[in-house]
């Protein structure tokens, strides 16, 4: 069949069966991928597609009706009504500021989004130089920020701001040639299937089979989708939520199948041991270089991933955290996943943009040691200040995140050959250097260091072993 039948099939639910004409033109085409198999031990051998690990870092967008309130976090409405006994600040938030009986659904109309501009979006996360972009299509408590048919009335594009803002921040996005994630919540804190499972002890499927899945497979062929960052998983087990069968689809005959990047949040016990690369917990950070490909997310405002009206500067992370963060990770292999909560009437804090902006200028310098690097045989050493390495083919790279005292780094790690050079990133002459011994370390004199906005400066050492 012609190539368009096949995809517009694979926007049916539930997905069907390949017809055996399919099969045939499969059979007749060279087969250039094994097909995977709806089991651990298949899924997790899938290859990284490249794009993923050279990127580095992404901005990570939580918004939703959380951001009308405002308070606490974008856990407010379970703080409030659904753990026992419930947070007594969001409570009394409640109480000081809505009428008595103000339901969680009432602050749907107030999430208006009236000054969001996707493209000023886009030209703020492509200047803050990442290479990604994930945004929240659905956070627990349900809400779709896109038309989902299978969240009546509970969607930016029938409520709210009326419209598609999955759809629309995508295109502005990808327009900038940076790629797009999704965020999708498996569990949904107060959907009346989901807790009927749960009261089932997870032996029923009634929300999987009539919400999450054919939520999540319309999901991905409507946005198409390069990451799927799955979240909510960890009441229960993979096999409730389908997660083999789906990430088979998704990694065989799904329109983003040769792109797709998941996360490991796929149901209890999966975190760190299944699925795409890992995010263990969040704001995880390994002590030592890890085995498996793995991202760090965490949020500028250290208290909270959506908005909150009462942030205040001294809760956020300062731009030289977030340099060293960043470096600490890429140093470790991984990528980073920068968070901030825009306000519900479209805005992104300035204070954050400023951030983003910032990281971009350091950015600008200093990209030659992140992107599409790799770890080097060692990733630290403390001998003047701590420095942290990254390589990319024959260079390594040295970052320094303290400013050393001296004129002079003493490095005991590279082994210096006859060839070797030295540079500083962002200035113009090679560095002089001497060895520490004849056969290891180097010192290097220090120019007066310029101003960067991060703090943080690269030394870029050619033909070292
Ligand atoms: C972005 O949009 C402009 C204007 O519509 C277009 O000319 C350009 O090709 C687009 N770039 C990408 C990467 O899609
Ligand atoms: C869900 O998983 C079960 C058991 O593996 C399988 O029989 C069923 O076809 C799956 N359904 C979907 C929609 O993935
Ligand atoms: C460097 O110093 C830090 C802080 O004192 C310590 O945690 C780390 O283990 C040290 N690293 C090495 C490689 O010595």
């Amino acid at each position: 069949p012609p190539v368009n039948t096949v995809t517009s099939r694979r926007s049916d639910w539930p997905p069907v069966a390949m017809s055996p004409l399919y099969l045939l033109a499969g059979a007749l085409l060279p087969l250039t991928a094994a097909r995977f198999t709806p089991d651990w031990a298949s899924l997790d051998a899938r290859p990284l597609p490249a794009w993923y690990d050279e990127a580095k870092l992404g901005i990570f967008i939580h918004w939703g009706v959380f951001a009308v309130p405002g308070f606490d976090s974008e856990w407010f409405w379970w703080h409030w009504q659904g753990q026992k006994p419930p947070d007594s600040r969001c409570v009394k938030y409640m109480a000081d500021n809505y009428p008595a009986g103000f339901t969680y659904q009432e602050f749907a109309p107030q999430f208006r989004a009236q000054f969001f501009d996707p493209e000023e979006w886009a030209d703020i996360f492509r200047a803050s130089g990442a290479k990604y972009v994930v945004l929240t299509a659905k956070h627990h408590e349900g809400f779709t920020n896109w038309g989902s048919p299978r969240s009546w009335n509970w969607n930016s594009v029938d409520s709210g701001p009326h419209r598609d803002l999955v759809g629309d921040l995508g295109e502005a996005v990808r327009n900038r040639s940076l790629h797009y994630g999704l965020y999708n919540s498996l569990y949904e804190w107060f959907n009346p299937l989901y807790l009927a499972d749960k009261k089932n002890g997870f032996k029923t499927q009634e929300f999987v089979m009539h919400k999450l899945l054919p939520e999540l497979y319309n999901m991905v062929v409507r946005y198409r989708p390069e990451v799927i960052w799955s979240d909510g998983d960890w009441e229960a087990p993979d096999t409730y939520w389908n997660s083999t069968e789906f990430l088979a689809w998704l990694y065989n005959d799904s329109p983003v199948k040769d792109t797709i990047v998941t996360n490991d949040r796929w149901g209890a016990g999966c975190a760190c041991k299944h699925g795409g690369y890992y995010n263990c917990e969040d704001k995880y950070t390994p002590g030592q270089l890890p085995k498996h490909k793995w991202e760090k997310c965490t949020s500028v405002d250290t208290f909270s991933w959506g908005y909150r009206r009462n942030m205040k500067v001294k809760e956020l992370m300062p731009l030289h955290t977030i340099i060293q963060d960043l470096v600490h990770t890429v140093a470790l292999g991984g990528n980073y996943l920068l968070n901030v909560g825009p306000t519900p009437d479209g805005m992104i804090p300035p204070v954050f943009e400023e951030r983003l902006r910032s990281v971009g200028a350091w950015l600008d310098i200093n990209g030659e040691a992140i992107y599409a690097s790799k770890p080097w045989r060692v990733q630290m050493e403390n001998s003047t200040v701590p420095v942290w390495y990254t390589s990319k083919g024959t260079s390594v790279y040295a970052i320094v995140t303290t400013k050393p005292s001296e004129a002079t780094l003493k490095l005991l790690e590279p082994k210096t050959t006859a060839a070797t050079k030295v540079t500083l990133l962002g200035h113009p002459n090679p560095l002089p250097w001497s060895p520490v011994t004849p056969s290891s370390g180097i010192i290097v004199l220090l120019p007066e260091l310029p101003y960067t906005p991060g703090q943080a400066w690269t030394l870029k050492l050619d033909n070292i072993k």
